[in-house]
């Protein structure tokens, strides 16, 4: 079996500051690999930096809008400078608007757009070069894409986010065919409900919660840290051969 270690190899997770994204990153990070996490806010970045940066000193924080194309081809840039050429990329940064779909702004749909799959897309395209080139590390480049339980279900207030997240698992699926000759594997994650700010206004509304709870199968929210495994094995070498798959980490929720 090859390890699941992943000494000398470069991360970048996106909105990696806080949430799921700072639950993966620690596990990359304990698993031994120089995580860049990029952000909006310094304060959270510093936060966050100061505990990954105890499991794995080379880590670093970076601040980019993932919306500004410009500010990704820079991020690629400047982490090949400082660390070299990304090994692995964690698609995590993500919004949810909520609204009946009657009611959906135009700026509302094209935010949620943006920002959970147009910007996914530049930031693979925009590392590509660098996840095919395995000259530092001899790591195959490692694509990981954050999807939802909103890639399968339909949600009523949500139509927007589902479009987003159905379309992150059939892009994922896309360039694990396209990239495979490349030696860059693509795969997604689906996280059931997880503890983190997006579901806060979820969990504090009782007759909703009570209803996650009651259909997902473990009877309970996840916590960030439990993507963790789930994502260093999919970035690790262990996964060479495993490409195009969606991997739910849901509590039992899309089994049921
Ligand atoms: P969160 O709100 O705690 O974290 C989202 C992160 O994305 C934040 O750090 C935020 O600053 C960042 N972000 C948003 N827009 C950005 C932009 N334009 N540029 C840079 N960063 C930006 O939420 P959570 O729950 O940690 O979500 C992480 C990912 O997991 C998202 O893609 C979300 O859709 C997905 N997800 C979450 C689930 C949950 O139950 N919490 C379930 C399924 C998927």
């Amino acid at each position: 079996m090859k390890t699941l270690k992943l000494d000398h190899t470069v991360a970048v997770v996106t909105g990696g500051n806080g949430g799921i994204g700072l639950g993966i990153a620690k596990g990359l990070a304990e698993a031994g690999a120089a995580v860049v996490i990029t952000g909006r806010d310094a304060a959270k970045n510093a936060a966050a930096l100061q505990v990954l940066q105890r499991l794995q000193p080379n880590c670093r924080a970076e601040i980019c809008d993932i919306r500004d194309r410009g500010a990704i081809q820079q991020l690629f840039r400047q982490v090949r400078e400082t660390l070299g050429p990304v090994d692995i990329l964690v698609n995590n940064a993500g919004i949810a608007i909520g609204t009946p779909p009657e009611d959906i702004s135009e700026a509302d749909w094209d935010a949620v757009l943006d920002t959970n799959l147009k910007s996914v897309f530049w930031c693979c395209q925009d590392a590509f070069a660098d996840l095919q080139d395995q000259s530092v590390s001899g790591h195959p480049g490692k694509i990981i894409n954050i999807a939802s339980l909103y890639s399968i279900f339909g949600g009523a207030r949500v139509a927007s986010y589902s479009a987003s997240k159905g379309g992150i698992v059939q892009m994922t699926k896309a360039l694990a065919v396209a990239w495979a000759p490349n030696e860059i594997q693509v795969n997604a994650i689906i996280p059931g409900w997880i503890d983190t700010d997006m579901t806060q206004a979820v969990q504090d509304d009782p007759p909703f919660y009570k209803n996650i709870l009651a259909r997902t199968p473990a009877g309970r929210f996840g916590q960030p840290e439990e993507l963790a495994g789930a994502a260093v094995f999919l970035a690790s070498q262990s996964a060479n051969f495993v490409t195009g798959v969606i991997l739910p980490v849901d509590g039992g929720y899309s089994a049921g």
